[in-house]
């Protein structure tokens, strides 16, 4: 028996993929540094474990509306006016289980047979496969001078008439790039004047360090109607650490909301009910979690860059927000692929390959764990590759000699 075309289609996600590799070698002793990591590593905010502890022992856990429980939305709708200076209603708003089941929803949601979807590159690994998953095309934009911020004009010359959405993703994963303001409004204006649906991915928006800051699209935008083109995707993931939780969200017009109320309802009923009040608690609770994990990112952040500033050869755009930065590594290998599995049977570091992220001859190197493993991580790829780095290393309690040129 023959599976789907479509299926067959879909590549493996190479992030969770390496998760896997990471955790099966640390199972086997392996002294591995993980600098693939997509997850903060600090603690869930006590109000979010409080509130989902409060519902279990209710022992009273049933299906929620499809669209979510009435306390998560009311924070949604609260968030989105404080943070976005826009006022929503309750039916502009759908949770799902995760950011990447939002982004599914969207697509499935507005996507017909062949329509185009314009992603600009670097990009988040899922974006291409979960147009493909609704039989779109993907229509990738690379800045040409290397950039990780694309220009106005690149995103334009790829717009046909087949092009339903854009796609932005500011802070941006894998770089760490916050488009400026200036992008963001010529974004908004053209997507209103041209009829294109605009989505924002803003799942980083409050990881932004001192460097330009992120904005509300809402700011620019002129259609305050219920037809507005402008989608907006967010969820409690990485800002409140609550990968595990599954919990994402869509701000989006009424009808585009409904549409995607029916599939969600058709596909999963609704997302779990205890994951849904810890949601709410988080946004209800106390900030300031996200603060401390804001100033510790910053400092990694600025560990990774002075750390991959003395590598000679490697070119580095520092990142401004998020927990990523995409050093370019062509210098030693262009083929990221090469270079990734090289580094992790060496010198056991996980990366992530740029060319799964659209971007060849880099590798997206994660700073969201301690300065040690920052630190070392980067010794141990020194050590692999550079020959100006001492010979021999310790890792764990082996010591190696590099014996390759
Ligand atoms: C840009 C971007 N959007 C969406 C997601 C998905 O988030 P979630 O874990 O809530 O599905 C991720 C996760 O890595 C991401 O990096």
């Amino acid at each position: 028996m023959s599976i789907s075309q479509l299926a067959r289609e879909i590549k493996e996600s190479p992030t969770l993929r390496l998760n896997e590799t990471a955790r099966v070698l640390r199972e086997k002793g392996e002294a591995v540094i993980h600098l693939g990591a997509g997850e903060p590593k600090s603690k869930v905010p006590m109000d979010a474990v409080l509130a989902g502890v409060a519902k279990l022992t209710t022992a009273d856990i049933r299906y929620t509306p499809t669209e979510g429980i009435p306390s998560l939305i009311k924070a949604i709708i609260r968030y989105t006016e404080d943070n976005y200076g826009k006022i929503i209603s309750k039916e502009n708003v759908l949770v799902s289980n995760g950011a990447k089941h939002s982004f599914y929803n969207i697509m499935m949601a507005l996507i017909n047979p062949q329509e185009e979807v314009i992603i600009c590159a670097p990009y988040w690994v899922s974006y291409p496969e979960i147009v493909k998953m609704v039989y779109g095309v993907p229509v990738i934009v690379t800045s040409e001078d290397g950039r990780f911020v694309p220009r106005m004009k690149d995103i334009v010359d790829h717009v046909s008439s087949y092009t339903k959405a854009i796609v932005i993703n500011s802070p941006n994963n894998p770089s760490g790039a916050v488009y400026p303001p200036e992008l963001i409004q010529e974004l908004v204006e053209y997507c209103e004047k041209k009829g294109i649906y605009l989505v924002m991915d803003d799942i980083y928006h409050k990881l932004v360090f001192n460097g330009p800051q992120w904005v509300s699209p809402y700011k620019f935008s002129k259609d305050n109607s219920d037809s507005s083109k402008l989608i907006i995707l967010n969820g409690v993931s990485k800002a409140y650490a609550m990968t595990g939780f599954r919990i994402g969200w869509t701000v989006a017009n009424t009808k585009v909301t409904a549409a995607m109320v029916n599939i969600q309802a058709q596909n999963i009923s609704c997302p779990a009910v205890v994951l849904q009040e810890a949601a709410a608690g988080a946004l209800n609770g106390v900030q300031s979690g996200i603060d401390a994990l804001r100033m510790f990112l910053q400092n990694n952040r600025d560990v990774m860059v002075n750390e991959l500033r003395a590598f000679t050869g490697v070119k580095l755009i520092p990142p401004d927000g998020t927990f990523y930065c995409l050093p370019d590594f062509s210098a030693y290998n262009k083929d990221s692929v090469a270079l990734s599995n090289f580094l992790l049977e060496k010198a056991l570091v996980v990366t992530v390959p740029g060319k799964e992220f659209g971007l060849e001859g880099h590798l997206r190197l994660s700073y969201c764990g301690t300065i040690k493993e920052i630190m070392e991580g980067v010794e141990r790829i020194k050590w692999a590759l550079d020959p100006e780095a001492p010979n021999e290393i310790y890792i764990g309690d082996r010591k190696l000699r590099r014996d390759w040129k």
